[in-house]
């Protein structure tokens, strides 16, 4: 179960919550001839569901989702909520999340502290090449390109949403950061001097092994959040607010 995608354990989830809700209200009915309303029925599936989320160590805010899921469906039908509206929402978590399933890195954003710590480990004074693996909006490479006119800055993004809005704020603000929509596994590391990459745990074995067989002798690998497993790294950078934000360096 733990080795499952975190979106199948919550399908599991769902349907064990649903089945044990289900069984819950058919038991009750025996000795008490209880008939709850749906509503109730639907936020007793929804606290199993929660409950099951923590048993299993869900990331922490998977259990307040799964409690909200099915009532928020009620919600929805209740609202008579029309039915372009969930083809639009499913479609713009398309554009934005694209091939999260199956990468398992889903778009979340860095922040400035985070910019200002991979700033400190970029030279100072000599050329670079610096690229954001799986850039989302282009933030990282926003701030960096304005700090060191000397770098040239590249993103790549699979999602067509985040690549599309960090191209038009590339145009709008003049940047020299150049975006790509292409898998990083395409691309040949050993063009860039610096590998910065925010993805998941499950993202980093395959690219530690990309960065490992391309990057060059000298260059930069740098992780925010997650650490290579077995490969202590050159630099470790705590980010304040705890070891969810901690920036690893690898000097290959
Ligand atoms: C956690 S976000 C980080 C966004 C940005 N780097 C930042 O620091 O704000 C990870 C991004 O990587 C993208 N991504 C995941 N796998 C990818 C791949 N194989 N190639 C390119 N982009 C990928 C996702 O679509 C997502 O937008």
């Amino acid at each position: 179960m733990a080795r499952l995608p975190v979106s199948l354990q919550s399908l599991v989830i769902q349907c064990m919550a649903l089945l044990l809700a289900t069984l819950l209200n058919f038991l009750l009915q025996i000795p008490f001839s209880y008939q709850p309303a749906l509503w109730q029925l639907v936020l007793v599936q929804g606290a199993i569901a929660a409950a099951l989320s923590f048993l299993w160590r869900q990331p922490a805010w998977w259990p307040p989702l799964h409690f909200g899921f099915l009532p928020a469906i009620l919600l929805a039908l209740q609202a008579s909520v029309p039915a372009w509206v969930y083809l639009a929402a499913f479609l713009l978590l398309v554009l934005f999340y694209w091939s999260s399933f199956r990468t398992r890195v889903p778009l979340y954003l860095s922040d400035r502290k985070a910019w200002q710590a991979v700033a400190s480990l970029l030279p100072a004074t000599q050329t670079f090449r610096f690229i954001d693996l799986g850039s989302g909006l282009g933030g990282v490479s926003f701030y960096l390109a304005q700090r060191f006119p000397q770098g040239r800055f590249y993103g790549t993004e699979t999602a067509p949403a985040p690549w599309l809005i960090s191209r038009l704020r590339a145009g709008f603000k003049r940047s020299r950061v150049t975006f790509m929509r292409r898998d990083y596994a395409t691309l040949d590391l050993a063009d860039f001097d610096v590998v910065f990459a925010f993805l998941s745990p499950a993202a980093m074995p395959d690219l530690w092994r990309q960065a490992q067989a391309q990057m060059r002798s000298g260059s930069l690998f740098v992780s925010l959040s997650f650490p290579v497993e077995g490969r202590l790294p050159d630099r470790e950078v705590s980010l304040a607010d705890g070891a969810r934000h901690t920036l690893y360096a690898w000097r290959m």
